[in-house]
């Protein structure tokens, strides 16, 4: 029996494109979406091109195997030229790993076949609601001025950015004065800008987590860095392109564009109500222990000890990260590369640390790292 479960309200009837090139489960699916949503289908990568560029679509059920391409080689490039519309995997090869590298690549989720329908209905309108969550704060940061503006006008930004995402789906209720509770909202946004900042984002926080518990920080500390390591480039929503930049590789200097980032971010968070260190990573995360970062060229302990731990993660992240401009080093090289600039990049007794543990939990850190968000929510 077709389970009661109603699509998330929106303006219009969204519209799924179900691509699979096996009729079986390609009419299965457009059988059970066909009551709610329009219905657009596709039995290869080269017909759902095609539909793409004719069909405004809002989610996508892709079959991860297809006659003329790989579906994961499919989603990067729909993910590459239509960032907004949401992806559901569907595959009768699944594994854990290719599962991993659809989420990662920017799939919203992932079912195998053969399917339960509630399931399916279940995911596809929580993707849809997330959708509408993304939407909304991708129309938000491109229009709104206030967000940069004086810190009056960027708390008023932000209210208004709390009530417009709080009356969407399920995401509503009284706002909360607990700023942690700003957390779904702060990673959608992360997210919403491009998925690989929110994926940079929660890798360094995972990151820099591993260390604070080397080091002896109290449990307000350990937030503080999870939660400031997860914003630390909360100043990249801005309307320039977000690219996971050279500047942040060891020996390239740094382009003029991408480092004001780091006290726009700070003053973008200013009205929330985070803990004050949470700030600080934002601000001095370039910083470098020889007082050759920016923005300030602060020095040695003049650097707040949780910057000095996030500026370790997110270099570390820069080099072992998958990337389309070139090849990630092995952990192995990376923290050798790090180690020679213990002392001048970076803290000389924090990099031991992070060197040591980093290659401690190596076998399992992609997979964590991808696993582990700071806002506890998994994809949709
Ligand atoms: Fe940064």
């Amino acid at each position: 029996m077709m389970p009661l479960l109603t699509p998330p309200p929106t303006a219009h009837k969204p519209t799924v494109l179900v691509i699979d090139d096996e009729a079986g489960p390609r009419d299965a699916l457009k059988v059970i979406l066909r009551p709610f949503f329009n219905i657009q289908s596709a039995e290869s990568a080269r017909a759902a091109i095609d539909v793409l560029n004719n069909q405004q679509i809002d989610l996508i059920t892709l079959d991860q195997k297809l006659p003329d391409r790989q579906g994961l080689d499919l989603l990067q490039e729909i993910k590459h030229s239509h960032a907004d519309i949401e992806v559901i995997i569907i595959t009768g090869y699944g594994s854990l790993k290719s599962a991993m590298e659809g989420i990662r690549h920017g799939a919203a989720g992932y079912l195998l076949k053969p399917f339960n329908v509630t399931e399916l209905i279940t995911l596809v309108n929580q993707t849809l609601e997330k959708k509408q969550r993304l939407d909304y704060l991708r129309h938000f940061i491109h229009s709104s001025t206030e967000l940069w503006g004086t810190e009056a006008e960027c708390a008023r930004a932000w209210d208004a950015m709390r009530a417009g995402y709080g009356a969407i789906g399920t995401t509503g209720g009284e706002p909360s004065t607990d700023p942690m509770d700003l957390l779904p909202m702060l990673s959608d946004l992360l997210e919403a800008k491009d998925r690989q900042l929110l994926n940079h984002c929660s890798r360094v926080s995972f990151y820099a987590t591993l260390l604070a518990n080397r080091i002896s920080l109290t449990v307000n500390e350990q937030k503080s860095l999870a939660l400031g390591a997860f914003l630390h480039d909360i100043g990249k929503i801005g309307k320039e392109p977000y690219e996971f930049a050279d500047d942040e590789i060891i020996g390239a200097g740094g382009a003029c564009e991408q480092r004001h980032h780091p006290e726009a971010g700070a003053r973008l968070v200013a009205p929330l109500g985070l803990p004050a260190e949470v700030g600080q990573i934002i601000a001095y995360h370039h910083e470098r222990w020889d007082g050759s970062g920016y923005p300030h060229g602060l020095k040695g302990e003049g650097i707040p000890l949780l910057a000095r731990i996030v500026c370790l993660a997110q270099t570390f992240d820069h080099l072992t990260a998958e990337r389309p401009d070139r090849t990630p080093l092995p952990v192995d090289e990376a923290v050798t590369l790090m180690a020679a600039h213990a002392g001048s990049y970076f803290d000389p007794t924090l990099t031991t640390l992070f060197t040591q543990v980093v290659q401690e939990c190596k076998a399992s850190l992609p997979a964590m790292a991808l696993a582990t968000s700071p806002s506890g929510r998994t994809d949709a």
